[in-house]
């Protein structure tokens, strides 16, 4: 490998100090109840269901374990896989409160989905809630979708979306800053350090269209009941924006076919088979 050509390219060096972290369980689950995310995870229910294989789900990016309870509710065993041992503490305290019979059928691995070698197979793998987007580049993707090839069954199901980006977020974002914050709101109640706080928070956006890479700027400011700024956060997120074309050639090198896809309020659902 050339170290030296690797290093250059913006995609592989932090775009911030702080950036591997790059997701907080408490901001994140403060988001769980919104509609369009129940409408996401319903969407994915389905489409399981609708494969009739109540079998085992490889779940990538697990996260605090939104998908990963109600896939267990009706009767699942899932593997879940994330890189954020923070995110997996917030699963496991969950899970403790899961009836066992539900939480039996639960196992956990951290790690990069890349680097995944299990002996077993499943029918199913779920890369819900933009997951793909993690990966930076095309080799990165290929890597990861062949890692998950590897561990399907043939005719296997690989379920996964992007979200579609408003054109306008992203013009801005590749031109000169500064840049608009394109988000706030306030969340109550969130639970930071054990207290429930409210929670304000900024988002803007860098867009590198030759890249195609997406820097999401956070930050997230914890207040406490009367009012006053406890404590401040920042998180750098990045993600390149792969087209659906894209996604397809990446992923037929790396043994899958038959892609079906079908968009829905601004997200587009990818279904794969593995060959
Ligand atoms: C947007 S969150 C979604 C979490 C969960 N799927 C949900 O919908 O609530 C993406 C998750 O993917 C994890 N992740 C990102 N890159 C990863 C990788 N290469 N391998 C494993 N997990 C990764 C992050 O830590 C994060 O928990």
């Amino acid at each position: 490998m050339n170290e030296t050509a690797t290093q250059r390219t913006s995609a592989t060096q932090p775009a911030a100090p702080w950036e591997t972290d790059f997701y907080d369980p408490d901001f994140f689950d403060a988001r769980a109840g919104e509609a369009a995310v129940d409408s996401h995870l319903t969407r994915y229910l389905t489409n399981v269901a609708s494969l009739g294989s109540a079998g085992e789900i490889l779940e990538l990016g697990c996260g605090t374990g939104r998908l990963t309870r109600r896939l267990l509710e009706r009767g699942h065993r899932v593997f879940g896989v994330d890189v954020s041992e923070r995110m997996l503490e917030v699963l496991r305290s969950k899970a403790a409160a899961w009836p066992a019979v539900d939480r039996e059928r639960l196992q956990l691995a951290r790690g990069d989905v890349r680097n995944l070698r299990l002996k077993e197979r499943f029918a199913v793998a779920v890369a819900p809630d933009d997951f793909l987007t993690h990966f930076l580049t095309p080799e990165c993707l290929a890597s990861a979708l062949r890692t998950v090839r590897d561990h399907l069954h043939i005719s296997g199901r690989l379920l996964t979306d992007f979200r579609v980006r408003r054109k306008s977020e992203l013009a801005v974002g590749a031109g000169p800053g500064p840049y608009p914050v394109f988000s706030t709101g306030m969340v109550h109640g969130v639970c930071v350090g054990g207290c429930p706080r409210s929670v304000a928070a900024y988002f803007w956006k860098q867009f590198a269209p030759a890249e195609r890479l997406l820097t999401t700027n956070m930050i997230f400011d914890v207040i406490t009941t009367d009012g006053k700024v406890e404590g401040r956060t920042y998180k750098t997120l990045r993600q390149r924006l792969f087209t659906s074309d894209e996604l397809e050639g990446i992923a037929k090198t790396a043994g899958f076919s038959d892609h079906h896809e079908v968009s829905e309020s601004e997200v587009v659902y990818h279904e794969f088979t593995a060959k």
